[in-house]
């Protein structure tokens, strides 16, 4: 079975002194967690952050938000792989903010992934649609195929262009609606429920199989995002294709987030 992962996305968020306490915090709890946590703080926190989780239980890590896919090079205010190879196991890359805000397109997304894959980062592909998906009644009430084929399986597809099955067996996928993404207060939290995401990472994971057969896809570790709370987690962590969140927001309060990871555990 898949074990769960939670990915806390600080996003642009937190003070060093903050980032310590809560990492500190998930650390001392995550003994008792039995799920896998990923913990994407600010770049610059994320050395400080590196010596915080040292001798830190096996199950917590450290990802980063985004980087560039070239070595190195003239390119003002970018990281590369290689400065983050041996600091953080993930990379979140393709997030929904990257694509909006900084227009990132799928190509450059899909550059990104070979230079993660290349340099031994472990990619957490974000794909989402943006807005939410009419529920075809034929179809038991599931997203439509047309609409799910226009944005989040083509995003995917993109996405894994040219990656090899060896190197997709790695992965996660992080579904993400970007309509059920907080815009930053609890006032805006708007998560998608259950069964449709559930709907629709079925239809992510038939995906991968199709591309890499039924034994990779039934490896890859496919997460939902997007307004994922304490109180919301389980709507999410019991449906039978959903294998963690990507939680922002809520990620912030240690409380919240270790009882997230809690809650996530306790999966049957
Ligand atoms: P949120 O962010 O939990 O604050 O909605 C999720 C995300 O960005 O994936």
């Amino acid at each position: 079975m898949r074990r769960p992962l939670i990915v806390g996305n600080w996003k642009m968020n937190t003070s060093l002194a903050d980032a310590t306490v809560l990492a500190t915090s998930i650390r001392n709890a995550a003994e008792d967690l039995d799920v896998e946590i990923v913990l994407c703080p600010p770049f610059v926190w994320l050395i400080p952050l590196a010596e915080v989780l040292d001798n830190a239980p096996p199950n917590v890590c450290l990802g980063a938000q985004n980087m560039h896919f070239a070595d190195k090079g003239p390119l003002t205010g970018e990281i590369s792989p290689l400065m983050l190879k041996g600091i953080a196991k993930y990379v979140i890359l393709g997030h929904s903010e990257r694509r909006i805000h900084f227009s990132e397109s799928d190509e450059f997304i899909n550059d990104k992934m070979h230079a993660a894959l290349n340099n031994n980062l472990i990619p957490i592909i974000c794909v989402g649609e943006h807005k939410k998906m009419p529920l075809d009644k034929r179809e038991r009430g599931r997203p439509t195929k047309t609409e799910l084929r226009s944005d989040v399986l083509n995003q995917l597809s993109k996405a894994l262009d040219g990656v090899s099955r060896n190197q997709a067996e790695k992965i996660v996928i992080s579904y993400e609606p970007v309509w059920a993404i907080s815009k930053g207060t609890v006032q805006s939290r708007n998560s998608a429920d259950g069964a449709y995401a559930n709907a629709v990472i079925e239809r992510l994971r038939q995906t991968v199989a199709r591309k890499y057969g039924e034994d990779i896809a039934q490896r890859v570790r496919i997460i939902y995002g997007g307004s994922v709370s304490a109180s919301t987690i389980n709507e999410f962590i019991y449906q039978p294709e959903i294998d963690g969140a990507l939680v922002g927001g809520a990620s912030l309060q240690a409380k919240e987030f270790i009882n997230i990871c809690r809650q996530a555990g306790g999966r049957e």
